[in-house]
């Protein structure tokens, strides 16, 4: 049967909303505050975000559709669905794809979660109330370049993520963000509306909404927002085929869909509305790098009357959102390797997240005692982060579209899908056979000067 894990039975969640909000907490994460708002300053504000919302309507949410529906019907992994809808065809080279993305983005993602949980603590000791003697760029920058600390923190980030796996999809993944991420909602928009008063507002707006032109005759803005797009929507290797798979047959997918790709925009552009006007206030360059968000925000909390507080929750949530995405990153992996070799759930959670941990320290040790290391001129985190985000995510994606609009039969496809025989379900597979896959390859071949 396949609906079933060895001996024992596949987990279900608990409830509808105990789904919607897992797909959400994967989706809402570090990539909504710190991805996002580095990549939007690296790529010149504006014309970047019109790319990623373009990316986001014609290509995420069919997509994302797309992967709700193969894990609803497979109630398998990613490897296990594609080979249980096509035995024996090549689509399930999109699943080993996927398994393989899960352990790159995790293997970094860890090192970036580890520096959150970093300035948590800092937080609580009182350290970071206000600002130290060397200012808060030279503070983030002599904590990423130190050759363990970093590691250690990584180390314990991935402990947590263990923990959570290893209690299981029902009680650990569903229940750790059921109050947490309304609360990190509710915190962003107060931030942003007092970033509002800092005296960039004007400049910040302008920069994240009025777009300059030209940018969009620069290809590589294309490919960071199509990678943006996927990498934030948790899109294009699995993590919501694996979240679909613990989803009985009585849920609606379009609206959970729908649901889970608007939040997570608004997450980031909330998050952007919070971080740019700071920056323009504090005189911080919006093209500053990863760092971004890490030096931006301790200048916030300082600003504000018993701001540690603030910076305090603020943390704690942002370690709690990177949490509920880790989460879904390991799960795709420990779902595979479960079913595949038949391992139990704690043996596989350890191990395979020890590996991912251990992935990980190249990418931490890059920003500083391996800093010579360099490929394409990115450090080793960056260029797992470009691999992985511009180049498999999409790859993933573009097979996922491919199977669902051509190697499914369509009317299937759109029945399994709940659009059923209406025309959004015939939009949606035309998007999917068409729009979305020439718009993935011409970004693509863009990207490396053919287009
Ligand atoms: N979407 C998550 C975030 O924004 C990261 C993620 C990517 C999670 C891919 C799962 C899969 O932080």
């Amino acid at each position: 049967m396949n609906n079933q894990l060895g001996n024992q039975p596949r987990e279900q969640w608990g409830s509808r909303l105990g789904f919607i909000l897992a797909a959400m907490g994967s989706a809402v994460g570090l990539g909504n505050i710190w991805r996002f708002s580095y990549v939007t300053g690296e790529n010149g504000g504006a014309a970047f975000l019109i790319i990623y919302f373009l990316c986001i309507i014609l290509i995420g949410i069919p997509i994302l559709m797309a992967e709700f529906t193969i894990g609803r019907r497979a109630q398998s992994d990613v490897v296990g669905s594609f080979q249980t809808l096509a035995p024996r065809k090549p689509w399930v080279i999109g699943g080993f794809i996927g398994v393989a993305s899960a352990f790159i983005i995790l293997s970094f993602y860890g090192v970036i979660a580890g520096w959150t949980l970093f300035y948590f603590t800092n937080y609580l000791t009182g350290t970071l109330w206000s600002a130290p003697s060397e200012g808060y760029g030279a503070y983030f920058d002599t904590f990423i370049t130190h050759p363990t600390y970093p590691i250690i923190w990584q180390f314990i980030f991935m402990g947590l993520t263990i923990a959570v796996v290893l209690i299981g999809v029902k009680n650990g993944i569903e229940k750790t963000n059921k109050i947490l991420m309304p609360i990190l909602a509710v915190l962003l928009i107060v931030l942003a509306g007092y970033s509002l008063t800092l005296g960039g507002a004007k400049e910040g707006l302008l920069f994240l909404f009025s777009p300059d032109w030209s940018a969009f005759k620069n290809p590589e803005v294309y490919l960071a927002g199509l990678g943006q797009a996927f990498f934030s929507l948790s899109l294009g290797m699995g993590a919501l085929i694996t979240y679909g798979s613990y989803l009985s047959k009585e849920e609606k997918l379009p609206g959970a869909a729908y649901s889970v790709a608007s939040l997570d925009t608004l997450f980031a552009v909330i998050a952007g509305i919070m971080i740019f006007p700071a920056v323009f206030a504090f005189g911080i360059e919006p093209g500053y790098g990863a760092g971004l968000a890490f030096v931006t925000l301790p200048d916030i909390f300082d600003s504000i009357a018993l701001g540690g507080l603030v910076g305090l929750a603020f943390f704690f949530l942002l370690v709690a959102a990177g949490l509920s995405s880790a989460v879904s990153l390991l799960e795709v992996a420990v779902a595979y390797f479960i079913r595949r070799f038949s391992w139990s759930r704690r043996f596989a959670t350890i191990v395979i997240g020890s590996i991912i941990f251990l992935l990980g320290i190249p990418s931490s040790l890059g920003l500083g005692a391996w800093s010579h290391i360099t490929i394409f001129n990115k450090s080793i985190l960056d260029s797992m982060d470009f691999l992985a985000s511009n180049i498999f995510l999409p790859i993933g994606g573009l097979i996922i579209a491919l199977f669902v609009g051509w190697g499914w039969n369509k009317s299937e496809a759109m029945k399994e899908s709940d659009f059923g025989d209406t025309f959004i379900g015939h939009l949606w597979i035309f998007i999917l056979r068409f729009i979305a896959p020439i718009a993935i390859v011409l970004i693509f071949l863009s990207a490396i000067g053919l287009f």
